[in-house]
């Protein structure tokens, strides 16, 4: 137990100095192992004000993984995504009293949902956010924005940059509204709200028009995500416009449109899926866009300064997928935050197939609850559709996927049918985060595959269940990866140690060193 401490903290040493001279001005890691939390914003912000808060979150993210590294490679998720400002702290940092924001519009982020067939009819977990958007003046915007951007300032970009940037700062610093009532209507329109291109054999449905109260009120951070079931109404008041096809009786997604009563901004799509066929479940990040989460500081930039890019050919990927397959659904589920959903939608929807939505509800905020969201997520889609197959696609560089994803298959015998990671490392060389194979040990190597580039995807016969390409090389040693000087490999100078700490780890090697300390 001892020696294998000292092989990680040798190991932390060493991949520390290999990181990137920008990364590590200040990185050393502290003598005293400990997990460090993700920072934070103070709450209630007080004196300080937001703009010196924002700026030493900021600070403490870019000015290297320093003491963060933990929690960043933990969390395998966009780390100045974490611990986000909300509600009051938004509120009495910006100067806003409730008078003035109680004159701004109310406005509702709808996740377009899927819904499942049952006894009693279509039903639909609606799902999403209540928030007012306090009116910061371009100036303050720029100085919040400013204090994201890592050294670089919102006037010295270039226009569409400056909007990114402006754009994701003013979706953050919003005030979610507690214990209010969503009313949402359900319509027949035409190609769904996502525009009109229905691939992938989605049909617009043709009735189940209706106005529906949704049960509860928003939680305390503004969320809501009842399931409601659907009634069988006609899109007409005289019947004749048709009506929403039963489950059992069709093999296709139906859309559906619905938007909450009172605002503009809650329009979304449903998706009424078949008990059978097959959904693939997506994460977002480094797999359907260039994130580069691995590095901190373009990491930052593209997410609050570049417009979202598509990672190679993956819409090509995803497009013939959604040609080939009539009853495919799609549904996007990452853990990047709530508030940044709107960014996500408009790029997947003008990108890749439509589908429906998940991300991380706003009560799921710290490191260990961000790392558990992503399971609870998967393991309701899966639950909710327990007749499907599934197709799991992301990356090496999340943790929780390369946990959670083997795990499935265990956890549903037989709903797997394929498992399609991209190698980030193979193709990044900045990718030094490492990453824990173990949970693929017994797994048939048809039903997963680690590739490097969208092509090595090209010609699978998915359907008949052979997920690899015989000519990706695979490299797996059920154990942790990608850590320099081929440590923890099976023919490295420390055969086993590593490999025996991975057992437990699948939250990255720190939280290891989390279990020895804490335990
Ligand atoms: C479809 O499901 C409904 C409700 O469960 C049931 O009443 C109906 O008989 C089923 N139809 C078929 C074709 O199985
Ligand atoms: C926001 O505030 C500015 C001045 O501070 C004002 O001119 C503008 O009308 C306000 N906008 C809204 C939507 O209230
Ligand atoms: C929400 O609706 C319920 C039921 O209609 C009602 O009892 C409750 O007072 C409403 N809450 C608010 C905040 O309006
Ligand atoms: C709704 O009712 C119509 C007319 O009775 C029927 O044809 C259709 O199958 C029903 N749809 C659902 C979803 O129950
Ligand atoms: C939302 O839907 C309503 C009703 O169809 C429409 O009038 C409105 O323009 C839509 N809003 C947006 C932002 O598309
Ligand atoms: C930011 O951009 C998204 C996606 O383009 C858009 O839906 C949203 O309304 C914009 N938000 C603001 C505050 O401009
Ligand atoms: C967040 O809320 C959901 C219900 O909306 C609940 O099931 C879940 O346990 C909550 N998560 C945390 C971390 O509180
Ligand atoms: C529909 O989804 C709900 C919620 O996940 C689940 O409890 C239920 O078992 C599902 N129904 C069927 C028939 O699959
Ligand atoms: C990922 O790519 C790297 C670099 O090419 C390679 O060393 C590693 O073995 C690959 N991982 C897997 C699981 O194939
Ligand atoms: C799309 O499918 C066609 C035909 O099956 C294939 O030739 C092409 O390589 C595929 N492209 C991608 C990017 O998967
Ligand atoms: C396998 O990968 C190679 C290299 O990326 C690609 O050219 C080929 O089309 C792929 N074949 C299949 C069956 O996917
Ligand atoms: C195989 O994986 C190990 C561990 O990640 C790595 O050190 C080694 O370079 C890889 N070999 C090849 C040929 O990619």
């Amino acid at each position: 137990m001892v020696s294998s401490l000292l092989w990680l903290w040798l190991w932390l040493w060493l991949w520390l100095w290999l990181l990137p001279a920008t990364a590590t001005a200040a990185a050393l890691p502290s003598p005293h192992p400990e997990v460090t939390p993700p920072p934070s914003l103070p709450s209630p912000l007080g004196q300080r004000g937001l703009i010196s808060a924002a700026e030493s979150y900021a600070d403490g993210i870019v000015s290297g993984l320093g003491s963060d590294v933990s929690a960043y490679i933990a969390s395998g998720v966009p780390q100045f995504f974490q611990a986000l400002p909300t509600g009051a702290a938004v509120l009495s940092s910006l100067g806003i009293d409730d008078t003035d924001l109680a004159a701004t519009p109310t406005q509702v982020l709808n996740l377009p949902p899927y819904g499942n067939w049952t006894a009693a009819g279509w039903n639909v977990r609606v799902h999403g956010n209540v928030y007012k958007m306090p009116n910061i003046s371009e100036a303050k915007l720029d100085d919040l924005a400013d204090a994201f951007l890592a050294g670089t300032a919102v006037k010295d970009l270039p226009p569409a940059q400056q909007s990114q940037a402006r754009n994701l700062t003013a979706e953050i610093f919003v005030v979610q509204q507690r214990r209010v009532n969503v009313t949402v209507v359900f319509e027949t329109i035409a190609g769904g709200e996502q525009g009109g291109d229905d691939d992938g054999g989605a049909v617009d449905a043709a009735g189940g028009a209706q106005t529906i109260q949704l049960p509860g009120e928003t939680t305390d951070e503004g969320d809501f995500g009842p399931w409601v079931v659907l009634a069988n109404t006609s899109s007409s008041s005289s019947g004749s416009g048709g009506f929403l096809v039963p489950g059992n009786e069709t093999t296709r997604v139906q859309t559906l449109g619905m938007r909450a009563v009172g605002t503009d901004s809650g329009n979304a799509t449903a998706y009424l899926v078949p008990p059978t066929g097959v959904t693939v479940v997506s994460d977002i990040d480094d797999i359907l866009r260039v994130t580069k989460i691995w590095d901190p500081r373009e990491g930052l930039l593209n997410s609050f300064v570049r417009p979202f890019v598509p990672w190679l050919d993956m819409p090509a990927v995803y497009s013939n997928w959604s040609a080939s397959w009539e009853d495919m659904h799609f549904h996007y589920l990452t853990t990047t935050p709530e508030q940044v959903t709107r960014n996500y939608m408009d790029f997947i929807f003008k990108t890749y197939p439509p589908g429906s939505f998940d991300t991380r509800p706003l009560n799921f905020s710290d490191v260990s609850a961000t790392l558990s969201i992503r399971k609870f997520l998967l393991d309701r889609v899966f639950e909710t559709f327990p007749l499907r197959k599934f197709i799991l696609v992301g990356d090496t560089s999340n943790s929780d996927v390369m946990k959670d994803y083997p795990q499935l298959t265990r956890d549903f015998p037989g709903k797997v049918l394929c498992i399609l990671l991209r190698n980030s490392s193979s193709t990044d060389a900045t990718d030094r985060f490492p990453y824990d194979t173990a949970g693929f040990a017994g797994l048939p190597q048809d039903q997963y595959m680690f590739f490097n580039v969208p092509d090595d995807l090209a010609g699978l016969d998915l359907a008949g269940g052979r997920c690899h390409n015989a000519s990706v090389r695979q490299n797996v040693t059920f154990g942790t990866q990608g850590l320099p000087f081929g440590l923890g490999t099976k023919s490295s100078a420390v055969p086993g140690r590593l490999g025996q700490s991975s057992c437990v780890l699948g939250l990255g090697l720190l939280a290891v060193v989390h279990l020895f300390v804490f335990l």
